[in-house]
């Protein structure tokens, strides 16, 4: 297994953003801030991949690191260094290296390692919002089905109108709406003047041979798949569709893209939010598919180096309830319900 020490050079909004980045991805990492005692530190990270076949541990540092490097190498732990190379940088033969003008990029030795290099260099520590919203209820919200192409129901309708309104009382910014291929998020971002831009990665969930059911038919007819996708919602795959990681995957290059970015709308679907929602406030893997988003809610996101600000941002028109919490059966007279409860994040901001 490839075991990474990423060393950056004192830069606490670099170290964060990358260790996020790569739990999102399910990359075993940990940030670590060097409180002085170099070889302490070097020596807690070593312990950190023995005890949980880590994989990348990020160092944040102002200390030079190269005295106690062999406590590294001996370990079978690569070093990999991030930054303009005044303070730490010395012996490391993996590096970034930002001078005023130009960037170096040295001996990259793994795809892990070029993802590492790929991510950092998009990483623009500007201050900006991003807003995220789902498309307005659809025909198929109203009957309750998964997936499909429907269109806006009258009520999707009226957020479509007013989220020009919900958006210019809240910033004079001019915004990149970013939506899906599906029609309800372009029917959402209608009314929108601003520059739009449509991506295939941000369509909904494939829910596969269950496309075009309800959650009570998908319980009817596939009832193993139904109790298995509760078990583990976020590995579960549906037959000839996708899993909650399929998402992430394929949200990979917007993520990047979305780092490169200023002030931006993303109007996407329910399971795709919860995805991007979940990399920007470092929302577990076990617990993001089973997060309350409601219909006809803006959500604005103020990214730091520590933490996200988010605020919720309610448009004031009825729409149907997707949720469906965990354990909850479908079927009327055998329905159950177990403790589990959804980590109604965005509520409790
Ligand atoms: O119900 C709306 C919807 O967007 C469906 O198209 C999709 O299958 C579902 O939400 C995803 O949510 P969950 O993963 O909770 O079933």
């Amino acid at each position: 297994m490839e075991r990474i020490c990423v060393i950056i050079d004192g830069n606490a909004y670099v170290s964060q953003k990358l260790t996020r980045y790569l739990s999102w991805l399910s990359v075993e990492s940990k940030y670590f801030k060097n409180s002085g005692d170099t070889k302490a530190t070097l020596s807690e990270i070593v312990k950190w991949f023995d005890e949980n076949e880590g994989v990348v541990a990020i160092l944040d540092t102002e200390e030079p690191t190269y005295d106690h490097k062999s406590i590294l190498v001996d370990n079978g732990i690569d070093s990999f260094y991030i930054g303009d190379g005044s303070t730490v940088f010395k012996d490391h033969t993996s590096f970034i290296k930002f001078n005023e003008n130009n960037i170096t990029i040295n001996q990259i030795n793994s795809h892990l390692q070029s993802r590492i290099s790929y991510f950092t260099l998009n990483l623009k520590p500007k201050p900006r919002t991003i807003y995220l919203s789902r498309h307005g209820e659809s025909m198929f919200n109203v009957t309750g089905q998964l997936g499909g192409d429907s269109d806006l129901s009258p009520r999707g309708f009226a957020y479509a109108k007013k989220l020009p309104e919900l958006i210019k009382a809240d910033t004079d910014a001019e915004l990149t709406v970013w939506i899906s291929t599906l029609k309800r998020t372009s029917q959402t971002a209608s009314y929108l003047t601003f520059q739009k831009l449509e991506w295939k990665a941000l369509d909904e969930l494939d829910a596969g041979q269950c496309d075009g059911l309800t959650y009570q038919q998908v319980e009817e007819q596939f009832p193993e798949d139904f109790r298995a996708r509760d078990e583990n919602k976020f590995e579960y795959r549906y037959r000839g569709g996708e899993s909650y990681r399929d998402i992430i995957i394929r949200l990979e290059p917007i993520i990047m893209e979305l780092e490169r970015q200023e002030n931006i709308l993303i109007i996407t679907h329910q399971a795709v939010l919860r995805c991007l929602y979940a990399y920007f406030m470092n929302v577990p893997q076990e617990e993001s598919p089973w997060m309350s988003i409601p219909l006809h809610t803006l959500i604005k996101l103020e990214p730091g180096a520590f933490e996200t600000k988010v605020t919720k941002i309610k448009a004031n028109i009825p729409a149907v309830s997707t949720y469906k919490e965990k354990g909850t059966s479908q079927l009327g007279e055998s329905a159950t319900s177990t403790s589990s409860k959804s980590r109604d994040l965005i509520n409790n901001v």
